[in-house]
């Protein structure tokens, strides 16, 4: 059985300051958050990423980084190495995110750089996947999934593939309202794990998770994560509140506040 994950992807939002009065009022009083039967990673800027590993320390929350260059250290200003990320606190790492591929160029073949790369420094990786609606609408997203998954993983060992996350994240449903029905969810989950199946075997696609992101909020995600390939969400915009991100974990885990 996989194990719900729940994952806040906070993009470039929170200082220091508010990202740690987040981790305060996520974990804090009796209306704590309940960590039995779901994982919750957070994801936030660089800057604050030491200070939530601090705030989450002791508690099993893992704490990613949005982003990674492949290469350990060099001249590539702007970029963080995975090295860097661990020491910062971090246990997993967001790679191939469709506003990096959309806005800043990364390619498959990047996205499979970084993926290496992540997995070589102990990392988890979180490999983002998706059409446009373009894509969509022209009957390609199948065939989109599948040069996505098998580039971004190209090389990897079924091992490796077992451990890592897949997030589903259709373009045209993330930050628009628009969330993708359960239905068409579900059809582009099992769509992903038979492309995994296919490549690393049965064994690796059973074990692998895969979360759905797009306009995920607290009203959706039970209903989302209850179709038999979705795992769990990668939340933007309804993570940044605590009472909403908690409200998502409870409903991604299958039960109510
Ligand atoms: P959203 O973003 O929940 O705000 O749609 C999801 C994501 O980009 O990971």
């Amino acid at each position: 059985m996989r194990t719900p994950l729940l994952a806040a992807n906070w993009k470039m939002y929170k200082t220091v300051g508010e990202a740690e009065a987040f981790v305060s009022a996520l974990l804090g009083g009796t209306e704590g958050v309940d960590l039995a039967g779901a994982e919750i990673v957070i994801a936030p800027p660089f800057t604050a990423l030491p200070a939530v590993a601090t705030g989450v320390r002791g508690t099993g929350i893992g704490v990613a980084g949005q982003d990674l260059h492949w290469e350990a250290e060099g001249a590539f200003t702007g970029a963080i190495s995975a090295g860097m990320l661990v020491e910062a606190g971090a246990t997993h790492v967001i790679v191939g995110h469709s506003e990096r591929r959309r806005l800043f160029g990364d390619t498959d073949d990047a996205v499979n750089r970084k993926t290496k790369a992540a997995l070589a420094a102990g990392l988890i990786p979180i490999v983002c996947v998706g059409e446009t609606l373009e894509e969509r609408d022209g009957g390609e997203m199948p065939a989109v999934l599948t040069r996505q998954v098998r580039g971004g993983l190209n090389g990897l060992s079924a091992e490796q593939v077992g451990t890592l996350v897949v997030a589903y994240e259709p373009v045209w449903a993330i930050g628009t309202g628009r969330t993708a029905s359960a239905a068409q969810a579900g059809e582009a989950h099992a769509h992903i794990r038979s492309t995994l199946s296919d490549a690393f075997g049965a064994d690796a696609a059973d074990s692998c998770r895969i979360l759905y992101g797009g306009s995920v909020k607290p009203g959706n995600v039970k209903e989302l994560v209850a179709q038999a390939d979705v795992d769990g969400a990668l939340v933007g915009g309804a993570s940044l509140d605590p009472n909403s991100f908690h409200q998502i974990v409870a409903g991604g885990r299958g039960t109510e506040l």
